[in-house]
């Protein structure tokens, strides 16, 4: 599939100060600045929580871009992911993918802070993408700029979640597919995943490829994808087990708080840790602007994954009078047992 170049990414994503996709309310964007009447310090809020706090916990950034992204994927980016199940009802973060997230409370401590000076202003879903993008900002990560105005969501179904949050087992193809589902493109696939070169994986999530990969089984049955040597010092001294679900291992080795180029060149040399990061580089066009990025200046993978993220954040974003204010995160507001 062909691709633009980098550079010319860079060059669209200096121009595209702000992407207005329109959510499901004809005439309602999102903007920037969307609380400067309603609730002007916001933003600093936000800010200013995460500021003093990400420092001391900088792996708490990694599990925020990753219930950003596992929030957009599922019914938009509307904080479903936040909301807890009801009698009877799982919700999309007992799925299995979102069993991981661990930034829950942390959301929650911001929401209060902003609810005590603005309450029932605020959305969960905009404190999530204003906290995730100020949390990798912290740890010296790109900048994007977010637009405000999501309404949170009052649906959160764990099928869902299930249904369309990519595996780590998909090839291209799936993963170029889930992300087109969501309005995204080959681009935004490849420098999303970026957001690996920070954060932790469990063994469970990629052990198969480490000791079962055709069903044979044992050390002999590792994904030939994976590099010998680094399926080797895994299977050795992280996941010795091939049903460990416990023990947690870097995905950028070395690197795993710094966002780098470390993921993209692990790929290049066959060390991506699931099948889904090893896929990005058997597209060859995708592989090709893999290699550019990695011998350029940091700089231009930061530019080409802010414009990404800032695509991501407006994925079916709920506008107008759809949805509500949460009060709650994790609760919708009128919920009765
Ligand atoms: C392309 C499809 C993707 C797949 C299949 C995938 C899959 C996964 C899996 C299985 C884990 C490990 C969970 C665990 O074992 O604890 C993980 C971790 C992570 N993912 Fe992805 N991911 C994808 C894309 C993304 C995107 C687009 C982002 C953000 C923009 C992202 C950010 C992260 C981060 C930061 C972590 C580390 C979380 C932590 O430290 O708690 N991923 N991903």
């Amino acid at each position: 599939m062909a691709m633009a170049a980098p550079l010319t990414l860079v060059v669209v994503a200096a121009a595209v100060a702000v992407v207005f996709v329109g959510g499901g309310v004809e005439g309602w964007v999102l903007k920037e600045g969307f609380y400067e009447q309603s609730c002007p310090r916001a933003e600093a809020l936000v800010k200013h929580y995460v500021e003093q706090h990400v420092p001391l916990a900088p792996s708490v950034a990694a599990t925020l871009i990753r219930t950003h992204f596992h929030d957009c994927f599922v019914r938009g980016c509307d904080a479903s992911v936040l909301l807890n199940g009801t009698d009877g009802a799982e919700a999309e973060k007992d799925a299995a993918p979102n069993l991981t997230l661990r930034g829950f409370a942390f959301i929650d401590r911001i929401k209060s802070v902003v609810e005590s000076e603005c309450p029932g202003v605020v959305s969960c879903a905009d404190i999530l993408a204003l906290a995730t993008r100020d949390a990798i900002s912290v740890i010296g990560g790109p900048f994007w700029r977010v637009a405000t105005g999501r309404r949170d969501g009052r649906v959160s179904i764990k099928q869902e979640a299930l249904d369309q949050i990519p595996a780590p087992t998909m090839n291209f193809t799936d993963l170029l597919s889930s992300f087109q589902s969501k309005g995204l493109d080959l681009a935004d696939l490849i420098w999303l995943s970026g957001a690996h070169t920070i954060g932790i994986a469990h063994c469970n999530s990629f052990s198969k490829r480490l000791y079962n990969f055709t069903g044979k089984g044992g050390p002999g049955d590792a994904d030939p994808s994976l590099d010998a040597e680094y399926a080797a010092n895994l299977r050795r001294s992280k996941c010795a087990a091939p049903s460990d679900n416990t023990t947690i291992v870097e995905m950028d080795p070395g690197s795993f708080l710094t966002f780098d180029l470390g993921y993209y060149r692990g790929l290049l040399r066959r060390r991506g840790l699931f099948q889904s990061d090893a896929a990005l580089v058997t597209d060859a066009a995708a592989e090709a602007n893999i290699a550019s990025v990695v011998s350029s200046p940091p700089e231009v993978f930061f530019q080409v994954f802010a414009r990404s993220m800032a695509k991501l954040g407006m994925v079916g974003v709920k506008t107008g009078s759809e949805g509500e204010i949460r009060k709650h995160c994790a609760l919708v507001n009128d919920i009765h047992y």
